[in-house]
């Protein structure tokens, strides 16, 4: 299916919203949150993700306007903001329209010349709970003004732009993942990043194997401080590394064996932080392996390893993720389960054999329910496509 035939639901609300507001027809455009399969904390290491694209996106109708204004109305919030696309300046006030106004402000100064622009906004990714709503906000945005400014420019320079854009508008020093997968997600398909090059190879998500998300509804913000200070862990380790590993630039140059040969040169707490990076690297190679096989049992047993390891190395983990990760281990038909995305709250990903997903389902529920007291959100989603225009 092309990113045209994508699903685009909604398509005739949010057209009928535009002309309400502003006149004349809008195209729309549609970009999706994500689910990280494994690879946690490793693209801005360098590292290697393996995320795939969820049936949840934002939806952006847009149309030009006869000025130099840019002005956005948020069906979530109910609210406009307007600016003029020549005043753009980077910096963070905590508001919805940060994403866009940092994604206009970007492309603006990588020299894209954009057209005054009028956007509906309407989104169905469940925000803070670690299926990327801000990169869907933010993709959709760079698709919706490159595109009704008459402007094309490759995927991974739209990604590079909208990651710039949450650096430096909305405060959160993220790596590339996020954006990257709504760009180019492809249905069925988990796709391996290297995040060094950019270079990624589409794998199929075999058949009967089925993406469960639980949502603990514990809320977490990649701006919060926490994200940022495991980034300047995970580069004090660096520089520490290699001072005795020379050609060391990033945690992704460090081998398993190397960091234990070395561990006396960090502090434990470093070390630990390293630790998951770089054996969460080598677990995330080793994943795609084992999908191309479709050796489920043990992607499953990786995905496992990899919660223990943001669990009690990288502590990103919490009381209620591990709970809903422990009571997938118990049923029967789960190959794994992990927390996905940053983390501190959110949600797992789990991969379940379609046979299992309605007991998956009630086992689940009641335990998370019985521990916590709150029912968690189950979301079953295959692998969905990345952005494109709905037409
Ligand atoms: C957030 C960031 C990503 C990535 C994950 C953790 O989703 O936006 O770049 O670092 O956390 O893997």
């Amino acid at each position: 299916m092309s990113s045209t035939e994508a699903a685009c639901d909604n398509l005739s609300l949010i057209r009928q919203r535009f002309t309400q507001l502003f006149g004349g027809t809008a195209r729309v455009f549609r970009a999706p949150g994500r689910v990280n399969l494994i690879g946690e904390h490793t693209d801005y290491n360098d590292g290697f993700v393996m995320p795939a694209a969820i049936s949840f996106s934002t939806l952006i109708a847009a149309g030009l306007r006869d000025d130099n204004r840019l002005c956005v109305y948020s069906e979530k919030f109910s609210e406009t903001e307007e600016w003029d696309l020549a005043s753009l300046a980077p910096g963070a006030s905590g508001h919805w329209s940060d994403y866009v106004r940092g994604v206009a402000g970007v492309l603006q100064s990588r020299g894209h010349k954009l057209r005054g622009s009028n956007l509906v906004i309407q989104s169905s990714v469940p925000v803070g709970s670690g299926l990327s709503s801000s990169a869907a906000i933010e993709v959709a945005t760079a698709f919706a003004l490159l595109g009704v400014s008459g402007l094309q420019i490759p995927g991974a320079e739209i990604a590079l732009i909208c990651q710039q854009a949450e650096h430096e508008y909305a405060g959160a020093r993220v790596g590339i993942m996020d954006q990257f997968i709504s760009v180019h997600g492809r249905k069925g398909h988990a796709l391996l990043l290297d995040c060094r090059s950019l270079s990624f190879e589409l794998l199929a998500v075999p058949p009967g194997a089925q993406i469960v998300i639980c949502d603990s509804r514990v809320k977490h913000a990649v701006s919060g401080g926490e994200y940022n200070q495991r980034r300047a862990a995970c580069e004090i380790g660096v520089v520490e590394l290699s001072k005795s590993l020379p050609g060391v630039k990033a945690l992704r140059d460090v081998t398993p064996e190397q960091l234990e040969a070395h561990k006396a040169h960090l502090p434990d707490l470093t070390y630990r932080r390293c630790r998951h990076v770089v054996t969460e690297i080598d677990r995330t190679l080793r994943a795609a392996d084992a999908l191309k096989a479709a050796d489920l049992q043990l992607f499953g047993r990786l995905m496992y390893e990899s919660h223990r390891s943001l669990r009690d190395d990288y502590e990103v983990s919490c009381r209620e993720l591990d709970i809903l990760v422990e009571s997938a281990r118990q049923i029967e038909g789960v190959y794994g389960a992990r927390m996905t995305g940053a983390g501190f709250g959110g949600c797992t990903v789990n991969i379940v054999n379609q046979a299992a997903v309605p007991d998956f389902r009630i086992k689940v529920a009641a335990d998370y329910k019985r521990a916590v007291g709150v029912d968690p959100n189950l979301y079953v989603s295959d692998a969905a496509q990345g952005a494109g225009e709905c037409i």
